[in-house]
């Protein structure tokens, strides 16, 4: 048997609502040629974000009704704290309402001016966190994982001779290292456990503690799995215990593999740390038993986490990118490879040759997809990081991007045949693709809110 099936049958359904190519056109324009401003009801297939997208089990909501709403001593708290403290085995977990909570207690702790928190990659949320705070933000990606057509296994590695020459020089400066795993802004790329430790081993030399940004910990704990020798035959459960066991805390987005719909946590060992995130949390988020969430959601992010340990799980969804991805790549389409844990990534750049950066292939792309087949994907490149020189002229990221990221057990193999088609036809035809100018945009963040035209 060679076909990996949907390890789950349906038991809610949502309805899709159907629209024609010119309706789109009329609703798109009306959103200023920006994905964000849709509504979700006016996308066939939604592929923005796998973040608080995840269709919840029945054992999750049977949770959510037996969540206990006590202000303070939750049992479902404990619950919450009990599954955390098996798979990541920290000291103290601290709840709040999403990753960006937990990220903001920490870095308001432990960043400020004159501090430089180094990462593989920075997702969007950490960096804007710690840049807040009056820190500096470093990425110290491996230079493979800045191939977009390499095929590796861990792309998402840092740079260990990049960190230990970096912490050589500033160490007085950094008061913790990141990882992100997977590296969400690199491709959803893994990192492998001998990177874990070899970043564990310089962070200890130096004496400075490591934290992990383990939001998709479990597929990234999958790819160890199936890539690094030594651990074809442990269970997730004990990746996850290793992975977690080098570092001495974590921030976590459980939107994302607690498959949950909103929720987060920092976890950490320190006393001193945890007692002084703890002050922040009940002043930003709430009560230390249940942060920034209710009762019900603490139970069902318990349960989301036993369940994301399921390796049958694991394995469909690992295999729903990589299928949508060969299906891209023999077709000729440019996609970031190999597959990562969660979206598959469009090489725009390569896609649409005859766009130039400032006049935003990505976007082209996107707003083609979304006009052809009702798809809604997100540009990550000159229109989410690009920059402007002092004489207004145009810098562009290392790369354009289009993310077609794949919300948790929502779509099912029709779907993805379908998204297949959408992007193939589209790409049939991508000379007749054309550039956009911003019209409008916001001071930060301008993604979310710009607004476009065609040229
Ligand atoms: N870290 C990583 C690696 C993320 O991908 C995200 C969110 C966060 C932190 C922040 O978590 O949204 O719960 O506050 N990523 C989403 C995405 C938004 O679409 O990739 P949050």
């Amino acid at each position: 048997m060679k076909t990996i099936i949907e390890p789950f049958k349906i038991k809610t359904v949502e309805p899709i609502y159907f629209t024609t190519e010119s309706e789109r056109e009329t609703k798109l324009k009306d959103a200023g040629n920006n994905l964000f401003g849709l509504k979700g009801k006016d996308v066939i297939i939604d592929l923005l974000t796998d973040s608080g997208t995840s269709a919840m089990s029945a054992q999750q909501w049977a949770g959510i009704l037996n969540g206990d709403e006590s202000y303070a001593g939750s049992e479902s708290f404990y619950r919450f704290e009990a599954i955390i403290k098996k798979i990541m085995g920290f000291k103290h977990v601290i709840p709040t309402h999403q990753g960006r909570a937990a990220e903001k207690i920490l870095f308001s702790i432990v960043g400020g001016p004159d501090t430089i928190i180094p990462n593989n990659t920075h997702f969007d949320t950490t960096r804007a966190n710690i840049e807040f705070s009056g820190a500096k933000a470093v990425d110290l990606l491996n230079k493979d994982g800045k191939n977009p057509s390499l095929i590796a296994d861990f792309k998402g590695n840092m740079d260990t001779e990049l960190l230990e020459a970096f912490l050589k020089e500033n160490h007085e400066k950094v008061p913790l290292v990141m990882l992100t795993i997977t590296n969400n802004s690199g491709g959803g790329q893994p990192v492998s456990m001998q990177n874990i430790k070899e970043v564990r081993a310089i962070c200890k030399k130096y004496n400075k503690p490591m934290f992990l940004d383990a939001c998709r910990f479990a597929e990234n704990a999958y790819f160890i799995k199936i890539r690094e020798k030594g651990f074809e035959n442990k269970s997730i459960l004990e990746i996850c215990q290793e992975m977690f066991s080098y570092a001495d805390g974590m921030t976590m987005s459980a939107k994302k593999d607690a498959l949950v719909n909103i929720g987060g946590f920092l976890a950490l060992n320190d006393d001193t740390l945890a007692m002084e995130s703890r002050n922040v949390l009940v002043v930003t988020e709430g009560f230390p038993t249940y942060g920034g969430l209710a009762g019900r959601d603490l139970e069902a992010i318990a349960i989301g986490l036993e369940e994301i340990l399921d390796e049958a799980y694991l394995q469909y969804r690992i295999r729903t990118i990589s299928y949508l991805g060969e299906k891209l790549t023999e077709a000729g389409v440019p996609i970031l490879l190999p597959t990562g844990g969660h979206a598959v990534y469009i090489d725009a750049a390569s896609f649409c040759k005859h766009i130039p950066a400032e006049e935003f292939p990505g976007q082209a792309i996107a707003c083609a997809l979304y006009l052809k087949g009702g798809i809604r994907s997100c540009e990550i490149g000159s229109v989410m990081f690009g920059k402007k020189d002092e004489n207004g002229k145009h810098i562009a990221p290392d790369l354009e991007l289009v993310r077609l990221a794949f919300p948790r057990r929502v779509y099912t193999q029709s779907h993805i045949d379908y998204v297949a088609e959408v992007i193939l036809e589209v790409f049939e035809e991508k000379e007749k693709l054309k550039g956009y100018k911003i019209t409008q945009e916001p001071p930060f963040l301008r993604h979310f809110t710009a607004s476009f035209e065609e040229i």
